[in-house]
């Protein structure tokens, strides 16, 4: 048991107690970060005159060996510390001696926590964003495709009115496009380095925040020290963000394993994204997919998690907050994995454009369009819902759709029916006409993927 604090205790803690307190096990997930906040924090002290030149070089040197040796394995990380600022601090003094009992030099164990998970989750939101372009690009190739690929739109999951697949893709374009710009709004609002803060009231060495801000890629320091040790807010915003990244894979997930059931058969997921029954030989799962949303339950737990720890924490630091990582750590694993094999699943996934086309032109899908049709010959659209509405019952008792039925039986129903009702409720004109911008038609999809390209190239 190797602790940074012995002086006042004339106990040893309780082997129990140790191991509850102990966050090693995972904090070590960010010594990379921790040895690059010791090393700004250094560089600062340095020019401060805090440290001489000497101390300097030799605590840099001993932190990048560190560095180095845990990244090739030579260094492991043990249990035996309590954290990785006490196993960082430890091994730089075996290594270097008394120079390295000066790191800690105007610096608390709460200010560098909180610039370590600052570090660590900045680094993920960019790998995070990259992750979700890569999923866009992919989405946008689906869309420049098939702008002219239909199928049936919904809505309570009841045939609505005809679409495109192109214009379906493009709803979850605009909704990763928006949570890529949540984690950008994050990225800026978190992005002011706590270091500097101390335990809660800031030092009294003559730090220079300014410069520990600069060195480590801050917009500049955080304004006040309490508040710097003990904000988590950051995390909320990010575990928000990544839940609702999680939503939206989640309903795409669900669309995907509804399409590929017996029933819709609207895309095959391909053999390499499926998994087999151990008893039932026919069986091609959508296991991706089920996963992906089931997984969404554990970020949301996070984010319920962190919310609950942190609503009754008097200020500055309490140890609750060190409950921030596990579940950080785990939401942001989660949502990279599932970003990742979800954009694999849908690069490789096979629509059935002519299933899908038939489906579209089944379940009256056109009767808008139909009542629409009457509308703008003279009819007033409450008088035309209704009588499309018996124009449908009529096709239900038959087993037709509307434009299978003769010119006489349409106009028994309606005299203002005439031959070119057929054209005007064909399933490329109910969506071709549709060309106001956010529609379906193919012009106006084209003018949005546009929009898209030029979003993808510099975003
Ligand atoms: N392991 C702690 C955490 O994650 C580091 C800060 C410890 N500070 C303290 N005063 N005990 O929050």
């Amino acid at each position: 048991m190797a602790q940074l604090w012995g002086g006042r205790f004339t106990k040893e803690t309780d082997k129990l107690v140790y191991n509850f307190n102990a966050s090693i096990s995972f904090d070590q997930k960010f010594f990379r970060q921790d040895i690059e906040g010791s090393i700004a924090h250094v560089k600062m002290l340095a020019k401060q005159k805090i440290l001489s030149e000497i101390e300097k070089n030799q605590i840099l040197s001993g932190l990048e060996s560190i560095l180095t040796d845990v990244e090739n394995g030579k260094l492991t990380i043990t249990e035996e510390y309590e954290d990785i600022h006490s196993f960082v601090e430890a091994n730089l003094i075996n290594r270097i001696g008394d120079a390295g009992k000066k790191l800690h030099t105007g610096r608390s164990r709460n200010d560098q926590v909180a610039l370590d998970m600052k570090l660590y989750t900045r680094h993920e939101v960019i790998e995070i964003n990259a992750l979700l372009k890569c999923l866009l690009e992919n989405i946008l190739m689906i869309m420049e495709q098939n702008t002219e690929t239909y199928m049936p739109g919904f809505t309570h999951l009841q045939k609505a009115q005809p679409i495109t697949l192109a214009h379906h893709m493009g709803a979850y374009f605009e909704m990763f496009k928006r949570d890529r710009q949540r984690l950008d709004d994050i990225y800026n609002r978190m992005n002011y380095c706590p270091l500097g803060s101390g335990a809660l009231a800031g030092t009294t060495y003559p730090l220079d925040r300014n410069y520990t801000a600069q060195l480590l890629d801050f917009d500049g320091p955080t304004l006040n020290s309490m508040d710097s040790v003990a904000d988590r807010d950051y995390i909320i915003e990010l575990l928000s963000a990544l839940s609702t990244i999680m939503m939206h894979l989640s309903r795409f997930s669900e669309e995907i394993i509804l399409w590929n059931s017996n029933e819709y058969h609207f895309v095959e997921i391909d053999d390499a994204y499926s998994t087999g029954s151990s008893i039932m030989p026919q069986k091609k799962n959508p296991d991706i997919a089920e996963l992906v949303r089931g997984k969404t339950g554990r970020v949301y737990g996070a984010l319920m998690s962190i919310l609950t720890t942190m609503k009754g924490i008097p200020l500055a630091y309490n140890k609750d907050m060190q409950e921030d990582k596990e579940l950080t750590f785990d939401a942001i694993d989660t949502v990279k994995g599932c970003v990742a094999l979800f954009t694999g699943m849908l690069k490789t996934l096979k629509f059935n454009k002519d299933i899908m086309k038939t489906s579209a032109m089944k379940g009256f899908t056109n009767a808008t369009d139909a009542a629409d049709y009457l509308v703008n010959h003279g009819v007033p659209f409450r008088d035309a819902h209704r009588i499309i509405g018996s124009l449908v019952l009529y096709c239900i008792e038959k087993d037709k759709a509307i434009d299978a039925l003769s010119l006489d039986e349409l106009k028994a129903i309606s005299p203002v029916f005439e031959q070119d009702i057929y054209e005007a409720v064909s399933l490329e004109t109910c969506v071709n006409k549709r060309m106001t911008i956010g529609a379906p038609g193919p012009d106006a999809m084209k003018e949005v993927i546009q929009i898209y390209k030029k979003y993808v190239a510099i975003n």
